[in-house]
């Protein structure tokens, strides 16, 4: 389908689309018995880049977002995913895992992994741990799609993205290496559509 170039009309399709993929029969804050979280409880994982030094920035915290934006160089570049928040307590979020962020101060670099061993060497290499910033799901259930992780060493820069064609095009003209899938997120619409922070 094509956007027409209408923002207004086009975030109301992604609105319409989320609805429509939540289960219907399924309360809110009802845990749905397929293990599946209910997605109307998935927010956004925004997404903001730093080109001087290199850096892909994703968070579920607006206000960090429009930290980044306003005093630290970031450009917002929309919604990256829809992740399940870090405050769901335990019994709200079967299925999924935390997914850790990480920090390295010297090279500018946010890394996310959900693996703790890689938290830990990490940790070796000058990365901060920094917090959960989201719990996603580890296995393609539940409408997920993958998460793939790319890193580009002349920008010591680890770039995440949900769109197949944006991987394959930071490897062939943005001199990144794939590094595999991260997790499972709830799909955004086809890339690009419009920054939703600001609707
Ligand atoms: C969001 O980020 C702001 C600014 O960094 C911080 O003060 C606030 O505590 C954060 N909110 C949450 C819910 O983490």
């Amino acid at each position: 389908m094509k956007a027409s170039g209408s923002i207004p009309f086009f975030a109301l399709f992604v609105a319409f689309t989320r609805a429509l993929t939540s289960t219907p029969q399924v309360k809110l804050g009802d845990v749905p018995s397929a293990g599946c979280l209910d997605s109307r409880l998935a927010v956004d994982f925004l997404r903001a880049y730093q080109p001087k030094y290199v850096d892909h920035f994703y968070t579920t915290n607006a206000s960090e977002t429009n930290n980044a934006v306003f005093f630290l160089g970031y450009s917002g570049e929309g919604v990256a995913a829809y992740v399940f928040p870090w405050y769901l307590p335990p019994d709200r979020r079967p299925s999924t895992v935390p997914l850790y962020r990480m920090y390295n101060p010297k090279v500018i670099d946010h890394f996310y992994t959900t693996s703790y061993s890689e938290v830990q060497s990490a940790k070796s290499l000058g990365y901060d741990y920094e917090e959960i910033s989201a719990y996603v799901y580890n296995t393609n259930i539940c409408g997920s799609v993958a998460l793939y992780r790319l890193y580009s060493s002349s920008g010591t820069d680890h770039f995440y993205t949900t769109s197949a064609s944006e991987a394959s095009n930071a490897v062939a003209k943005l001199g990144y290496t794939e590094e595999g899938i991260v997790c499972y997120v709830l799909p955004v619409p086809p890339w690009p559509y419009p920054d939703l922070i600001l609707s």
